[in-house]
């Protein structure tokens, strides 16, 4: 997508083989780009979210074993690839892209292949063009989601007769989230662009703020209206009347369609389903997870610091970026990154093959091939 005009991905590989992404940590006041040469960086990116975001995790892990092939030593290449992969996926739980991209460059670089005779130059070729597949395959899944998600915006445009349809998010599933294009946003970019008039409801999402720092950032670069509110509005919006569709991201959804995403969630899912709002969660199918089932028992939950509750991060009228502690100084925070919503209270998903009701054999029609594991 666009940054003053100028189109980017959030993830590339340089000429030199190093891997350059856009430092989701310095947004919304400073658009930077870094690069990343070595596993131990990706590993530090991902974990202090200089990445984030479900799909670009995956893909930004899937270039960080394409690192580790280049640093892995030949006498002992299998066994530095698989170090690589347990370090790349003790990074962050929740999101499966990120065990699915480590996964899927292991078995494209037959790791299990026992005969012990490898071109090492063979298999660091293989590791990029895997690595750049997935990043493509990743931008194009989210791209085929806009168009699928177009449809419902399209039917609640034609019903208000031109008054924008209002859409609320939470967390960051935009593109920045992803290699391009995004989850949740991806519909309401393909709107936008088609001429069908929107405005998104936009909540702020504490602690880490991605809706306030990211999600507004990206809407306004496209030039989408867009508001900020406080993570409690959502149900005060519902109740009257101001949201004709609530769309959000996911880190993993399960087989029977449950979703873990951004912590928030589910309540704002509940309210949904007490007003009658249509609640739709959007994902590329690198998120489904089709080992798991009920999400509640058995969804990986990350806990991070206390102190991301503690302090807050932001720009001064003088223009410096500053972080103040927002509470006593004795107070101590817990913090879970995501929660579970059930598939009761989703009214469909909307993947790169369609629009499906969260649900085991619905699911398993649309990805047949998944389900065997
Ligand atoms: O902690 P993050 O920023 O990596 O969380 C992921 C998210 O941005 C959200 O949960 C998002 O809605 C799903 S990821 C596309």
């Amino acid at each position: 997508m666009n940054v003053n005009g100028k189109h980017y991905r959030t993830i590339w590989l340089n000429d030199d083989g190093s891997v350059r992404i856009i430092n989701q940590a310095a947004l919304p006041h400073c658009f930077e780009l870094l690069d990343l040469h070595t596993v131990e960086d990706v590993r530090r990116a991902i974990k202090d979210m200089y990445v984030r975001g479900a799909g670009l995790i995956g893909a930004c892990a899937a270039f960080g074993m394409y690192l580790a092939a280049l640093e892995a030593r030949p006498a002992s290449f299998v066994q530095d690839l698989v170090a690589a992969a347990c370090l790349l996926k003790s990074t962050r739980p929740t999101a499966s892209n990120l065990a699915w991209a480590v996964d899927r460059m292991l078995l494209s670089l037959g790791v299990n292949d026992k005969d012990g005779v490898r071109d090492i130059e063979r298999l660091r070729a293989r590791a990029r063009a895997i690595a750049q597949q997935i990043a493509d395959e990743d931008a194009d899944a989210c791209k085929r989601i806009g168009e699928h998600g177009l449809s419902l915006i399209k039917a609640i445009a034609t019903r208000k007769n031109g008054v924008p349809v209002n859409i609320l998010t939470h967390c960051n599933a935009g593109w920045l989230a992803f290699v391009d294009y995004g989850s949740a946003l991806a519909p309401v970019y393909a709107a936008f662009d088609s001429g069908v008039a929107v405005h998104v409801w936009v909540g702020e999402t504490r602690p880490r703020n991605q809706g306030a720092n990211l999600t507004a950032w990206e809407l306004g670069q496209h030039g989408v209206s867009h508001d900020l509110i406080v993570d409690n509005a959502g149900g005060y919006l519902m109740q009257n009347k101001m949201v004709d569709l609530v769309i959000t991201g996911a880190d993993r959804v399960t087989r029977r369609g449950d979703a873990a995403n951004k912590i928030g969630t589910y309540l704002k899912a509940i309210a949904a389903k007490e007003n009658k709002v249509p609640f739709y969660v959007a994902l590329p199918s690198s998120t489904l997870d089709f080992a798991m089932d009920d999400g509640i028992a058995e969804i990986p939950i990350e806990e991070r610091g206390g102190d991301e509750v503690c302090y807050i991060t932001g720009k001064t009228a003088g223009g410096a970026i500053e972080t103040v502690r927002i509470c006593p100084d004795a107070t101590s925070a817990r913090n879970w990154g995501f929660d579970v919503t059930p598939a009761r209270y989703i009214t469909g998903l909307i993947s790169e093959r369609g629009i499906c009701a969260a649900e085991a054999t619905a699911l398993a029609a649309l990805y047949p091939e998944r389900t065997k594991y």
